[in-house]
């Protein structure tokens, strides 16, 4: 009899082992940018992804557009495991401690994706992801997006244009000094309360690659913008430690490779994207487009190097340089 329920409970317990085995794993990705964006295909790339590979033992759900989350909720929600990965933009990592990220704001670093890539793909980028393993989080990718241009209701040519323009940026310190740098007045703001700051004039003005200004209808409610391409947004794909560590070794694995094809879609798809919403801009006739000559483009790049200085005790010297040697950009060449 004993020996009887012994082994009906070795069975019982077998079969509800078995039965967490089958439990699909839950993966919630929460973001701030719209469907329709590099980011938000890339996370759906990233759900087939997964799912695929691991053959539905993950269950992948995606929430864009802030609808789960806002930008500061979206990381105290992954740090305590409301949500398992997240891909915040580069200027937001300050807040978590990762003050390091800020170097990918400084006006005019990159001149263009291959010089970025230069890094994102190279050992200033692992130095960088390892920086948020102390915090818990473990960096997966970076995810490229675009070069921004400024936009306001007032043509922006010059420095001086930017005098006085309460600009909203993204909670970055560095992206603070360079609005500062042309004597506009920085503000940071949740992405998903751009559109209607700007429309009821809270601030008069901000910066976005196009892909972001069109989705999120900036467009109708600035009058002009003005192709600068000052700096990048791009983002870096995270997850919780502990729940990372946690999984089975196989299910990681195939979310890892998951991820790599992700990225690769990300950036083979970022340029074109954006390409293609500042044409939708110009075709919606509501925002004038201008194109700054490159003596303009040269007198902003001069006023707002400045932060490049300003910032190194926050960013680190040494990671500045590095970037540069990694690009060729000499401050002291302009
Ligand atoms: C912003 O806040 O402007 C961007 O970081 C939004 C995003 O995620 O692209």
């Amino acid at each position: 009899m004993k020996l009887h329920s012994l082994i009906i409970g070795a069975v019982a317990l077998a079969f509800s082992a078995a039965a967490a085995a089958q439990q699909p794993i839950n993966i919630k990705f929460s973001h701030v940018a719209a469907a329709d964006t590099p980011k938000g295909k890339a996370a759906e790339y990233l759900k087939k992804r997964a799912e695929e590979l691991t053959k539905g033992r993950v269950n992948f759900e995606v929430y864009h557009n802030s609808t789960l989350y806002k930008d500061k909720e979206e990381v105290e929600a992954l740090q305590i495991g409301a949500v398992q990965m997240l891909a915040p933009s580069l200027a937001k990592f300050g807040p978590l401690g990762a003050k390091e990220f800020e170097v990918f704001d400084l006006p005019f670093i990159f001149d263009n994706y291959d010089d970025l890539h230069k890094i994102t793909k190279g050992a200033v980028g692992k130095q960088l992801m390892a920086k948020l393993e102390p915090k818990g989080i473990v960096g997966l990718a970076f995810w490229d997006n675009g070069f921004k241009s400024m936009s306001a209701n007032r043509q922006l040519k010059n420095p001086e244009d930017y005098r006085g323009l309460k600009m909203r940026i993204q909670s970055s310190k560095v992206l603070e000094s360079q609005m500062r740098s042309v004597g506009a007045i920085p503000q940071v703001m949740a992405f998903s309360e751009v559109y209607q700051a700007l429309q009821t004039g809270v601030v008069d003005g901000t910066e976005n690659p196009h892909s972001n200004l069109y989705t999120q209808k900036m467009h109708e409610v600035q009058k002009h913008m003005s192709l600068t391409n000052h700096g990048y947004l791009g983002y870096a794909v995270i997850t919780n430690k502990k729940f990372w560590d946690g999984l089975p070794a196989d299910v990681r694995g195939q979310l890892e490779q998951a991820i790599a094809d992700a990225t690769d879609y990300a950036n083979k798809i970022a340029k074109e994207e954006n390409d293609q919403a500042l044409e939708k801009v110009r075709a919606s006739g509501r925002t004038q487009i201008y194109t700054p000559t490159p003596a303009e483009r040269m007198a902003l790049k001069k006023a707002m190097l400045k932060t490049h200085k300003e910032m190194e005790p926050r960013i680190g010297k040494e990671i500045i340089e590095a970037v540069y040697k990694e690009t060729g950009f000499d401050p002291g060449k302009l």
